[in-house]
């Protein structure tokens, strides 16, 4: 009797470790993992640089968004948080980002994205800071595997400017 409580014992102790062990492995093989998505995303239009009611600027730009990201994905891999925001500079903050899509993938299949379409979250400035304003678009990916730790992953595209005035 004790001697089978002893081995049942080790034999789970053994089965821990063992999967321990795998998903350290496993983390490790994801972190070791080199993906080159191949990114692109494009500024096709700006519909609207307005100055809304309470101040602040706000545009619509149509955006082509277009990104294959299925080479992030490994057997790890639980989804992908993917979002794109607009990046730049005024004289009161070195960086303002503002989130314009987002987009959740849970299949590899599904992460080969090409969209045209109007930013998702509104492109708004806390001031009147956007007329003429250079930006930058980047791409961020948030790999959430299975087990082990979230990375990021993100390419820059720079070289996007507003209109020097408002539209409307
Ligand atoms: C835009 O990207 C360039 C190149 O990565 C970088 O030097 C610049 O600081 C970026 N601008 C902003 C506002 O993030």
């Amino acid at each position: 009797m004790h001697s089978f409580v002893f081995r049942a014992n080790a034999v789970l102790t053994f089965g821990i470790t063992v999967l321990a062990a795998l998903c350290i492995l496993a983390s490790l093989s994801d972190s070791f993992h080199s993906s080159l998505p191949d990114i692109n995303l494009q500024v096709l239009n700006v519909d609207v640089l307005q100055r809304l009611s309470n101040g602040n600027d706000e545009a619509k730009l149509t955006l082509h968004i277009s990104a294959d990201l299925r080479s992030v994905f490994t057997w790890n891999t639980k989804q992908l948080f993917v979002f794109v925001a607009a990046e730049y500079e005024t004289q009161k903050n070195q960086l303002n980002q503002v989130s314009l899509w987002d987009l959740i993938v849970e299949r590899k299949e599904d992460a080969k994205i090409d969209l045209r379409r109007r930013n998702k979250y509104g492109f708004v400035d806390q001031g009147s800071n956007l007329r003429g304003r250079e930006f930058n678009l980047t791409m961020y990916w948030n790999v959430m595997p299975l087990t082990g730790g979230i990375f990021t992953g993100s390419k820059v595209l720079t070289g996007f400017r507003l209109p020097s005035e408002y539209t409307r």
